[in-house]
């Protein structure tokens, strides 16, 4: 029997309306633009005012069954990466299943932080994979908004909303598409990136919420040094792998958390800064969604080409980190 290899066949995204910018923050924190551009890559993000997450991830997923010219019926599995579900249960999956019309599909949220997407696409590329699905979902969608202390000069200027998703078909051609994906995790980082309270530790009570502990916290110093070298190791780990060169990758595409650990970690693997997608200065760090946002991006505007080899790569808070080799041919698809 032919191995059955997953690929990306469409696209699509969402960021609302509303700009969040440096100098709007001034007026909010004690902060600057100099600082939140120096030190962050960082001029503005985008705020969702009415909605949620799923209000995010649909436009995203129409955008992207109107391109494959599918209807939603035809979705086997929808999985969403996300660290602001619209509610701690049911799954987001469900309520844009629901707002979708996805009536044959089944699917679920997977809470990976900032490496959300990569681990959604390698699980639904593993989907794809065993045969037994054909149209896979893989949102990556936050609402970064409804977690961030807009009192905290530390988080508040790093964040902002967006989703974006793929969808993921099988091709019998197994030199395109998902061709590996390394992935790693290391709870010892819990302390550095967390949210306190609103799970089974520390249940929401008027304490809690008079603490602030319903907001995410960060300890951003040692999260900066560990990420950078937790996605260049990785990065480096997966081009050895297959004996690549950095002529051999037409395209990084980093978690985008912070432009000084994109550039740390694309010196540590000697790609020219021609090559790695930043599109942090009008977004901030959206979480799940950086990764896909920057793909529709650089495809939409035909710089992401067929026949391209690209590595995708974050790190967030648990530790979760990894990358992921993609060759893309999206347009190929018949
Ligand atoms: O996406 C998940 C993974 N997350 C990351 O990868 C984030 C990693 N960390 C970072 O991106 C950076 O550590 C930050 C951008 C969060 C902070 O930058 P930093 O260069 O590490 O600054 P710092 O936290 O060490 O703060 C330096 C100084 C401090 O003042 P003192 O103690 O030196 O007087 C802060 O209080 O800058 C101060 N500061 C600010 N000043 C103006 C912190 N935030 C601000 C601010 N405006 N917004």
């Amino acid at each position: 029997m032919k191995k059955i290899s997953a690929k990306i066949t469409s696209i699509g995204h969402f960021v609302p309306q509303k700009v969040l910018s440096n100098f709007d923050l001034e007026k909010m924190v004690e902060t600057s633009n100099e600082w939140i551009l120096s030190r962050t890559g960082v001029r503005e993000r985008r705020i969702i005012e009415n909605g949620s997450t799923s209000d995010l991830a649909v436009p995203a997923v129409l955008e992207c069954l109107k391109l494959r010219n599918i209807s939603a019926d035809e979705i086997d599995v929808i999985i969403v990466a996300t660290v602001t579900p619209d509610m701690l249960f049911p799954p987001t999956a469900t309520i844009i299943q629901e707002k979708i019309g996805a009536k044959n599909s089944w699917g679920f949220d997977l809470e990976a932080a900032c490496s959300g997407f990569i681990f959604a696409l390698t699980t639904g590329a593993s989907l794809i994979e065993s045969g037994r699905y054909k149209k896979v979902l893989v949102v990556g969608a936050d609402k970064m908004s409804s977690i961030v202390d807009y009192t905290d000069r530390n988080t508040c200027i790093l964040f902002g909303d967006a989703a974006s998703c793929v969808l993921l078909e099988p091709t019998e051609n197994n030199d395109e598409g998902i061709l590996d994906s390394i992935l790693r995790t290391d709870g010892s980082g819990k302390e550095f990136l967390h949210m306190k309270a609103g799970g089974s530790l520390n249940p929401a009570t008027t304490e809690t919420v008079n603490q602030k502990m319903h907001y995410l916290f960060q300890d951003g110093k040692s999260v900066f040094k560990v990420a950078v070298k937790g996605m260049a190791d990785i990065s480096y780990e997966m081009m050895q792998k297959y004996n690549l060169t950095s002529d051999d990758i037409s395209w990084l595409v980093p978690h985008q958390a912070n432009l000084r650990i994109i550039d740390a970690c694309a010196e540590r693997i000697n790609l020219p800064k021609e090559k790695v997608m930043i599109n942090i200065d009008k977004y901030g760090n959206t979480t799940a969604a950086t990764i896909p946002l920057c793909l529709y991006e650089w495809w939409k505007d035909k710089k992401l080409l067929n026949g391209q080899k690209i590595i995708l790569t974050s790190f967030g808070a648990g530790y979760t980190w990894g990358s992921v080799l993609v060759k893309w041919t999206m347009e190929n698809f018949k």
